[in-house]
């Protein structure tokens, strides 16, 4: 059987590989503390399900949709995602519905890279980009972090190449919670304009921000030049807790949302239309859900950072403000620990904590461990005490 060149070159999500990990532990009888996960822990709010049945019930999605999704979810993704942003004129055919976000990404890179094709990644980075990039036949190019994980237009005219198309930027980040202001946006849309690149704008995590501002400020509604060289991707995984629905957003200018639809039109087709109307279901619906879900997130980072803190050789200068991750420099612990790579100080914490959590490796940073808090309360401050105690022996 032969294997193609492209898919050997892809290495498999390293996240889910951890997870593995931990889940064969678990069938073994070990009571392991997963915090590896990527996904809220909420069950998806029961307004959206039960709208959801009535559709079924009332057979209005049983058949194909239009490859771009239903109209009425395009038109509520301009609605509710892209007017609170200030940005005015766009209309739903700008709108894309996706198996996920993760599948925009997929087609968005099918449908703007040719071989040879380079795309500015920022660590510490999503661990798809790349990979996907990759699939494309196009070049990920990783710009090292700054001390704030934040890339600045200096850094990536450092790194621009002649074959640059696209620079990824994601905010609030995933793995490091750290948001980007405005101003900061502002000057790498104008760093983009100027350099005829597009920017993707992967604002997945926007409405999870912990300082009473939702929703997190976005690439839209700057400007209207910036505007124009800008796809978001967004999406109903993160915000409602509907991760097993696959509903994403591609959101863009004509010219590469038509052929973002060309390219899934021969892919998916659609997007599952049930899950389409769970997912009106979400944007257009009663809301306080995501409010109960944000405060739920915002009480378990204010109690467990300074946990985290307090942790011998675990290093997290500054707080996360949004997502739901935790993303700590480890250099000292490892060395306490007589580790070399953060993979396998991971692989200790596993086996000796059971506790399991991402090793930095996998978003492009080493020395630095990626703890998820989509995990309730008590079970965070066990985890906490766990690698508290083993770092103590
Ligand atoms: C930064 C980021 N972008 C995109 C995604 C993809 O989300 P989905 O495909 O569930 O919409 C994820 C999921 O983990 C993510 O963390």
């Amino acid at each position: 059987m032969q294997i193609s060149k492209r898919a050997q070159a892809v290495q498999p999500s390293a996240t889910f590989a951890t997870a593995q990990k931990a889940d064969a532990m678990q069938a073994t009888g070990v009571d392991v503390i997963n915090l590896c996960i990527g996904q809220p822990d909420f069950p998806t709010p029961r307004n959206i399900k039960d709208a959801t049945v009535d559709a079924i019930r009332a057979d209005s999605v049983d058949g194909y949709t239009a490859t771009p999704g239903i109209i009425p979810l395009r038109q509520a993704v301009i609605d509710h995602i892209v007017a609170p942003q200030g940005e005015t004129g766009f209309t739903a055919d700008q709108v894309v519905v996706t198996t996920g976000a993760k599948m925009a990404f997929y087609a968005l890179f099918q449908a703007i890279l040719d071989p040879g094709d380079d795309v500015l990644i920022p660590a510490p980075y999503w661990v798809s980009y790349g990979e996907q990039v990759r699939l494309a036949g196009g070049q990920p190019i990783e710009i090292a972090p700054t001390s704030t994980f934040k890339v600045t237009p200096d850094q990536l005219a450092a790194a621009l190449t002649p074959q640059t198309r696209a620079v990824v930027l994601n905010s609030p980040q995933n793995p490091s919670g750290v948001v980007y202001t405005r101003a900061e946006l502002k000057a790498i849309g104008e760093w983009a304009v100027a350099h005829d690149l597009l920017v993707i704008a992967d604002e997945i995590y926007g409405e999870l921000l912990y300082d009473g501002n939702t929703p997190a400020p976005s690439m839209l509604g700057i400007d209207p030049t910036i505007t124009a060289n800008v796809v978001v991707i967004n999406g109903v995984s993160k915000t409602y807790a509907m991760t097993g629905w696959r509903i994403g957003f591609l959101i863009g200018q004509p010219a590469v949302v038509g052929a973002v639809n060309k390219v899934l039109s021969h892919m998916t087709g659609n997007t599952a239309a049930v899950s389409q109307a769970a997912a009106l279901a979400a944007l257009t619906g009663d809301q306080s859900a995501v409010t109960t879900m944000r405060a739920a997130f915002k009480e378990r980072l204010d109690t467990i950072y300074p946990l985290l803190m307090a942790i011998p050789g675990f290093d997290l200068p500054l707080k996360p403000q949004g997502a739901f991750y935790l993303f700590p420099e480890v250099t000292q612990a490892m060395a306490q620990k007589h580790c070399a790579t953060s993979a396998e100080f991971a692989d200790l914490l596993l086996n000796e904590a059971h506790v399991a959590v991402v090793s930095g490796e996998a978003f492009g940073l080493a020395n630095h461990i990626r703890l998820s808090y989509a995990t309730d309360l008590a079970t965070l401050k066990r985890a906490m005490q766990r690698i508290n105690t083993f770092m103590q022996e």
